[in-house]
Parts: structure tokens; C-alpha cells; sequence
């Protein structure tokens, strides 16, 4: 009995969808798969720290919420970003991405053809990597006791929708900007990479880290070739 009432649940939905009016070339196996495995895969996966959105039986309920998220920033996280930082991992959508998004929720939602299909996407490992050794958790103004290669910045802890601007206050009194987030949610939980490698030297302050946060301080590999900041 219960699996007849769920061979027609499934119908149900099968037949909702089957009615959709297709207005648009846009495709989930051809286009918006794509977009997903390069900016979305990192958390949407099975076991990843978000539902997955990697078929299109799993992305098709989703339809008019990514669409929202997306067009609010709000996914991927990277819409937190304001004003300045620029980082090497940045996954922010470009404004043709958004546009095929938006073409697809609005069109009808078509699945398109299993051939269209890419192979499956080699995820970056970062996202889910412990910091490297010799990374500091910072919370509030933290002085750097001896020099630090800073290769990124990691929000591990951060009150819900946190925002807050990160400075690094050299010794020769010259300020540079490092991160600036707004309506930050823990849950997305990523690191930020710089795109160069700053060097701190001894006596740096790192200024605008909330004293209820913690912001983990990125290490450089040793020997990656460092940039001073403008000065
Ligand atoms: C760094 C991790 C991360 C990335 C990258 C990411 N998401 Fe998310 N997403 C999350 C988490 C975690 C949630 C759970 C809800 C929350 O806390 O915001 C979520 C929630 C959502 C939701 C549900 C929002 C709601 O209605 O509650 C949608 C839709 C979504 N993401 C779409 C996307 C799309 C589309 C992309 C890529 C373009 C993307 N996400 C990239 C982590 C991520």
C-alpha cells in the first residue's frame, strides 16, 4: 500500500513538471550544471555542508530559491563580500552566469539532454581542509608577536549575519584593507585566499576581528613568494 501511494507521489511530480511551458534553450545538463560544479559544488554535494545540487532531480525543487539567492548574492556566499579584499577562491557569479540562471528558473526549468552532461567536477579541497600548520585563531586586535606570511583568512567562528572589516595596521603606520564581509552566516563556513601572499611583520595589528569571533590567520607554505603591501 505504501509503495503504490508513493509510485503516484512520484507521478505527481513527474507530471507537474512534464506541464512546465519550456521558453528557453537554457538547459541544467548543458549550462546551469556547469555553473553549479564551478560555484556551487564546494558545499552542495552529498556529504558537502549544504544540500546537494550536483542532478537535476536534486536541483529541479530548487529552481525559483536559487534563482532568488542568487539574484539577492546572497549565493554563493561570496555576495558577503563588500568593498574590498581580493582573494584567489573568489566564486562570485559573473553577470552572464546569473543571466543563464535566471533564463532556466524562468523558462520552464528544462533538464535538457544526458549527453550535455560534464564529467563530474574535481572539488577543491580547501573548502573542506584544516588550516595549515601555524595558523593563528585570532579574536579582537591581535599584534603579530613575529613576522606571519598571511595567505588567506578563515571566518571559523562568527556570530549569525556578522559583519565586520579586517585591517592589518603595519608597524610603519601604513593600514591594509584584508577582508571585508556583511550578514556573514557560519553555516557557509569557507576560507577567504588571498590572491598574493601579504607579509606582517613583527608588530602588525590586526584591527576589526569582533572579540565574539574568531577569524583563523592563514599561513603562507613556506616559500611562497611574498608581496609587501603598497605602500
Ligand atoms: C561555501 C559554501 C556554499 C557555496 C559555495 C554555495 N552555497 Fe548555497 N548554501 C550553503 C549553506 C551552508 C546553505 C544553508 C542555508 C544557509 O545557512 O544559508 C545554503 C543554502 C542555499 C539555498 C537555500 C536558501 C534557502 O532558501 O534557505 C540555495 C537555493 C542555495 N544555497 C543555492 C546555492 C547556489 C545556486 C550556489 C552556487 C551558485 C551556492 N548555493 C553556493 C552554502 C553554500
Amino acid at each position: 500500500m505504501q509503495r503504490t501511494l508513493l509510485a503516484l507521489a512520484v507521478l505527481g511530480c513527474g507530471q507537474v513538471w512534464a506541464h512546465d511551458i519550456i521558453t528557453t534553450p537554457i538547459t541544467f545538463d548543458r549550462e546551469i550544471l556547469r555553473i553549479v560544479d564551478s560555484r556551487c559544488a564546494s558545499c552542495h554535494r552529498p556529504g558537502g555542508s549544504a544540500f546537494s545540487l550536483l542532478t537535476y532531480k536534486d536541483a529541479r525543487p530548487w529552481a525559483e530559491a536559487i534563482k532568488e539567492e542568487v539574484l539577492a548574492r546572497r549565493m554563493p556566499p561570496w555576495g558577503a563580500v563588500k568593498g574590498f579584499g581580493d582573494f584567489r577562491n573568489d566564486q562570485a557569479l559573473t553577470p552572464e552566469q546569473l543571466e543563464l540562471i535566471v533564463s532556466w528558473a524562468d523558462g520552464g526549468v528544462p533538464e535538457g539532454d544526458d549527453k550535455d552532461i560534464p564529467p563530474a567536477p574535481k572539488l577543491d579541497a580547501s573548502a573542506a581542509a584544516a588550516p595549515p600548520k601555524g595558523s593563528l585563531t585570532v579574536s579582537g586586535d591581535f599584534t603579530v608577536k613575529s613576522e606571519f606570511t598571511l595567505d588567506g583568512l578563515w571566518p571559523q567562528h562568527v556570530p549569525d549575519k556578522a559583519s565586520f572589516q579586517v585591517t592589518a595596521l603595519l608597524p610603519d603606520g601604513s593600514l591594509q584593507p584584508l577582508l571585508w564581509i556583511e550578514e556573514y552566516k557560519p553555516a557557509w563556513g569557507h576560507p577567504f585566499l588571498l590572491r598574493n601572499p601579504l607579509d606582517l611583520p613583527k608588530g602588525t595589528v590586526i584591527q576589526g576581528i569582533p572579540k565574539d569571533a574568531g577569524v583563523t590567520l592563514l599561513k603562507a607554505a613556506p616559500g611562497t613568494a611574498a608581496v609587501n603591501p603598497a605602500r
